[in-house]
């Protein structure tokens, strides 16, 4: 089974970041019932970047969810940081994934009746972090928001919407951001501002990032490119940021 692992693209033995392990897992009930991700084995090491691709419907997002530990597999390994979420229960994984697992999806996710301020300090308050508020507002001003912290979402554009939601999955100082789609529901140029920031805060913090697109272009931009077909990992291949690095 060894050769069905795909190990992390960066040189030097680093340590891995996430680690998954011939994990399956079916959704729906009985005549619905999907079986999508099928023995799914890939490293990520710690501040690589995964460009994940693929057809609609081939599991991108079900795979990202199961790094988050937002979906438990029915069978397999998932182990984030060296924790294995085998060994934690609701509670504990939930604080896990709080502190270690910054999340961004596409269609933004922040609460309507929440400031953008709110929106990120609450998060950290609820984690029992200390000057929450403080933090949020740096991490806003941040992503270039610091004259929008007490709009509400329906104030803001889709791509300041985005940059909010990006401050709150950075504010932990996660050790992980997975994305799924951020650029899907923006214009080509307000998405490139999105997708340069997450690079500028990759370059600028380490993180490991997994980043879901149906942007060949953007997902060459990764480390590594891994293509999921039918819930199986298609192909992986070195993206431009390792060529950079091997040349
Ligand atoms: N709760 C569910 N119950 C049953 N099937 C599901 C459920 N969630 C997802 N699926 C199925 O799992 C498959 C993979 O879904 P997933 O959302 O991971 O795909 P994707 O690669 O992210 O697609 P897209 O590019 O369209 O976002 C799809 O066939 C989908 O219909
Ligand atoms: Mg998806």
């Amino acid at each position: 089974m060894d050769s069905l692992i795909e190990p992390s693209s960066l040189a030097g033995g680093a340590p891995d970041s996430i680690a998954i392990s011939n994990v399956n897992l079916s959704l729906g009930s009985g005549a619905a019932r999907v079986h999508i991700l099928k023995d799914i084995s890939l490293r990520v090491g710690a501040g690589e970047t995964i460009g994940l691709i693929g057809p609609s419907g081939s599991g991108k997002s079900t795979l990202l969810m199961v790094m988050a530990g937002l979906e438990r597999p029915d069978s397999g390994q998932v182990v984030v940081d060296g924790t294995s979420f085998n060994g934690l229960d609701e509670d504990a994984l939930a604080r896990f994934r709080g502190r270690q697992i910054g999340i961004v999806f596409q269609s933004f996710h922040l609460i309507p009746t929440m400031t953008a301020l709110e929106n990120v300090a609450v998060p950290l308050e609820l984690a029992g972090q200390a000057g929450a508020a403080d933090r949020a507002a740096r991490e806003l001003t941040s992503v270039g928001l610091g004259e929008r912290l007490h709009h509400y979402p329906s104030q803001l554009s889709g791509g300041e919407q985005q940059r909010v939601a990006l401050a709150r999955a950075l504010a932990p100082d996660p050790a992980i951001l997975v994305a799924d789609e951020p650029t899907g529901n923006l214009d080509e140029t307000t998405g490139k501002q999105i997708v340069d920031l997450l690079f500028a805060k990759h370059a600028e913090r380490g993180m490991t990032l997994v980043l879901v697109t149906h942007d060949s272009a953007l997902a060459q931009r990764c480390d590594r490119v891994v293509r999921l077909r039918s819930g199986r990992i298609d192909t992986t291949q070195p993206g431009s940021a390792a060529r950079a690095r091997s040349a």
